[in-house]
């Protein structure tokens, strides 16, 4: 039988990546696939510079098109990135017939109910495992290895360069700029590196894992997306004084009203296996009815690790290519038919418990105020530690942790404690999760 021709859009971190670990395990993915791989093509948009990968053997152009339009590529393996160029060579691809493979998550988080609806027309496959957690088949897992389940929830440590940067504030206080200019020198970064701190990029995935774990169409709009770029390092270490530790999570959770999407910094107990997840690596905890909690961990981005989602993808579509599309499993692990409208809650809606932190100054009755209020709200203090005055101006931190409450009635309890004239600053507030 003749190799399949496959052409890689992007020669950057994750193409030279794909290239060498298909070039190094050839022979073992080839007894895996049943047919001969070729990268035949691949587009960069500079091809004057070196390239972290062997091309010897590789036709290279700078014109990505040409490579979609080409009728003997018959997978395009999309690693550009973002939803500008890279969105309309993928439609092209579809439109032409050629299975995709992507690690885009802005574009599957953004565009995939268009893209899913135009390959399914077209009998063709996205595959978009590295999207999701680098090297992480999670993807596969909770579409195929979890199908049994009803999924209840699930929570993600899924940006490697946020957790970067939280690991070493707590480990080594370090600043947070000065990690996050690492990460970038390391390659984990996106190329606009708010997409990490600011959680845009944690929320991308997590819209991709909610619609596979519930069934729902992608609704990247509707999630709550909140950085770590307010977490100082005095919450790290009030944290840890607590036995808790301050992950970015992504959160996707089935309610009897809906489902919660939402990506913030979240205080979890430092017991919890995920909790103890450093570094950029990624893990995602996911809990299913019949199977309970299952955590599954790997790096996160890199070029080798995200290369072996592109590859596992490619080797799936291979496999595939002569079965009926009606039979392929489904993109979104349900058939597109029968995915369900359940709403996404808003964020005002979503019940947790929480850390405050609260600068006050250092006079009789100000905790009274403050405790006043909260339980005016129905807000119950779990917790309050009180630490010295700060050596300026007298100013006290308060550390109080509540029971559950909705995130309105915090919202309105918050707002009336900053107008008391003895609280200094705005309010710090980190949502906490059991995940247990
Ligand atoms: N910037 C991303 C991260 C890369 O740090 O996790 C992988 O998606």
């Amino acid at each position: 039988m003749q190799s399949v021709k496959i052409g890689v859009l992007g020669l950057g971190t994750v193409g030279s990546g794909t290239v060498n670990v298909l070039n190094r395990n050839l022979k073992e993915i080839t007894r895996r696939a049943g047919r001969g791989i070729e990268i035949s093509r691949a587009a960069d948009r500079d091809l004057s510079s070196e390239k972290n990968c062997n091309t010897d053997d590789i036709t290279l152009t700078d014109n990505a098109m040409d490579i979609v339009n080409d009728p003997d590529i018959q997978v395009v393996v999309e690693l550009i990135g973002g939803t500008g160029i890279a969105y309309d060579l993928v439609l092209q691809a579809i439109e032409n017939g050629k299975h995709v493979v992507t690690a885009n998550k802005a574009l599957i988080a953004t565009h995939g109910n268009e893209l899913f609806a135009k390959a399914q027309e077209n009998g063709v496959t996205i595959g978009f495992e590295a999207a999701v957690a680098g090297g992480i088949p999670i993807i596969k897992a909770m579409r195929e290895g979890l199908a049994a389940n009803r999924i209840e929830w699930l929570a993600g440590i899924i940006n490697g360069t946020g957790n970067f940067i939280l690991t070493e504030m707590r480990d080594k206080g370090r600043d947070f700029a000065d990690v996050l200019a690492e990460a970038q020198a390391l390659g984990y970064a996106e190329a606009d590196p708010t997409f990490d701190v600011e959680g845009i990029d944690a929320a991308h995935k997590l819209t991709i894992m909610a619609s596979i774990a519930f069934g729902i169409p992608l609704q990247f709009d509707k999630a709550y997306t909140e950085g770590i770029s307010q977490i100082s390092q005095d919450d790290v270490k009030f944290a840890a004084e607590l036995g808790y530790r301050i992950k970015h999570l992504g959160i996707a959770k089935k309610t009897e009203h809906g489902v919660e999407l939402r990506v913030h910094p979240t205080m979890i107990p430092h017991r919890r296996l995920i909790a103890n997840v450093d570094g950029v690596m990624n893990a995602v905890l996911v809990q299913g009815d019949a199977v309970g909690p299952t955590l599954y961990y790997g790096a996160g981005a890199g070029s080798d690790a995200t290369a072996s989602a592109v590859v596992a993808d490619i080797i799936d579509i291979v496999r595939t290519l002569t079965t009926d599309p009606e039979n392929r499993v489904p993109h979104l692990a349900f058939q597109p038919d029968a995915l369900t409208d359940t709403p996404i809650l808003p964020i005002s809606e979503v019940v947790t418990s929480y850390y405050l932190r609260v600068h006050t100054e250092d006079k009789p009755g100000v905790l009274a105020d403050i405790t006043g209020i909260l339980s005016k709200q129905s807000i119950s203090i779990e917790a309050i530690l009180q630490k010295e005055p700060e050596k300026q101006g007298g100013i006290v931190p308060v550390i109080m942790l509540t029971q559950e409450v909705a995130e309105k009635n915090m919202d309105a309890a918050i707002a009336e404690i900053e107008a008391l004239s003895t609280v200094n600053d705005k309010i710090m507030r980190i949502r906490m999760e059991s995940l247990g």
